[in-house]
């Protein structure tokens, strides 16, 4: 897996951390250092910048993980698909427009904490900690630990620690974007009857969700609810089954036509390919940790043939 050519910074990192066959490190688009992870049972991407996963592919299955044709890779820009890490805040920032919205940790160069192999399972573990530009937009010291498992499955777990000594309140997101064939067949079941806010009219009053989910018009809602979510698409004849613990919110976002439109790092048609459904702790469900105190967000993608 490790490119022949590849930098002494690559070649140091598949030393210290490879695992022929398992775990190797290459340089991706942007000159970005990207983890891959593999076994028997599939294989996953990692980019160290955002520590963004940005792709799972279970072998024998079509891709799992959707990204953009048009996504930027640069140093400070967020890339456009996979699993963004939205943190410390979700969104616009509340006070002040002037900072990115989903924060800072998905524009940010993470450090690899260590890696691990066995038969079954493949993993890699990256940190990001407080650096004098994050105090200086968020006044608080903290250590985020990302930790990616293939198996049989693909696990994400995110873990906040309050490395301050004070408390601290944050809310979060694993901002998946997920492959389908065709969004008008696609539906999302899971949160029947839970209540949700549209982000498409702000201040609108909490409604409860009906029925399961089908795409018709752009969509952006943030659910409350801690259960499992389920993609069912026809098309590519599967179901991608969402399990999560430690997240009392659910968003599903599809920008269709006219937003498509204005994101300059988004083709004009690829919202009939995606859906986003996030995991994540908003509103009510944000955290707030005591010094020496850490939460984690976890999810599991399984996918199933129909
Ligand atoms: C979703 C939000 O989580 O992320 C949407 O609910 C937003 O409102 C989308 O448009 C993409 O955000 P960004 O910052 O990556 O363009």
């Amino acid at each position: 897996m490790a490119d022949d050519l590849a930098s002494p910074e690559i070649l140091k990192l598949n030393r210290q951390y490879g695992a022929f066959g398992r775990i190797a490190f290459r340089e991706g688009p942007g000159g970005f250092t990207i983890a891959v992870l593999a076994n028997q049972r599939g294989s996953c991407e990692i980019c160290l910048h955002g520590g963004q996963v940005l792709s799972y592919r279970p072998i024998g299955h079509a891709a799992v993980i959707w990204r953009s044709a048009h996504a930027v890779y640069e140093p400070g820009k967020a890339i456009r698909g996979g699993i963004p890490v939205c943190w410390p805040w979700f969104g616009p920032h509340p006070e002040r427009k002037d900072l990115p919205a989903h924060g800072f940790a998905r524009t940010m160069d993470w450090k690899i904490a260590g890696t691990e192999y066995s038969n079954e399972k493949s993993e890699l573990r990256l940190v990001l900690r407080d650096t004098p530009e994050t105090l200086a937009v968020w006044p608080h010291r903290f250590e985020l630990e990302l930790h990616v498992i293939l198996g049989d499955n693909l696990r994400v777990r995110l873990t906040a620690k309050n490395t301050g000594d004070d408390d601290f309140t944050f809310t979060e997101a694993l901002h998946g974007y997920y492959m389908v064939r065709q969004i008008a067949d696609v539906c999302v079941m899971g949160l029947e009857g839970a209540k949700f806010t549209d982000s498409l009219v702000p201040g609108s009053a909490p409604q409860t969700e009906e029925n399961p989910i089908v795409f018709r018009a752009e969509t952006d809602r943030i659910y409350s609810d801690d259960g499992e979510v389920v993609i069912s698409d026809p098309g590519i004849g599967r179901e991608l089954v969402l399990s999560k613990s430690g997240s009392g919110s659910t968003v599903v976002w599809n920008p269709w036509i006219a937003k498509s439109q204005r994101m300059s790092d988004f083709g004009d048609d690829e919202y009939l390919r995606m859906l986003c459904v996030e995991q994540a702790n908003i509103g009510d469900a944000a955290v707030t940790l005591a010094p020496g105190k850490s939460h984690t967000l976890s999810l599991s993608i399984n996918v199933d043939l129909k």
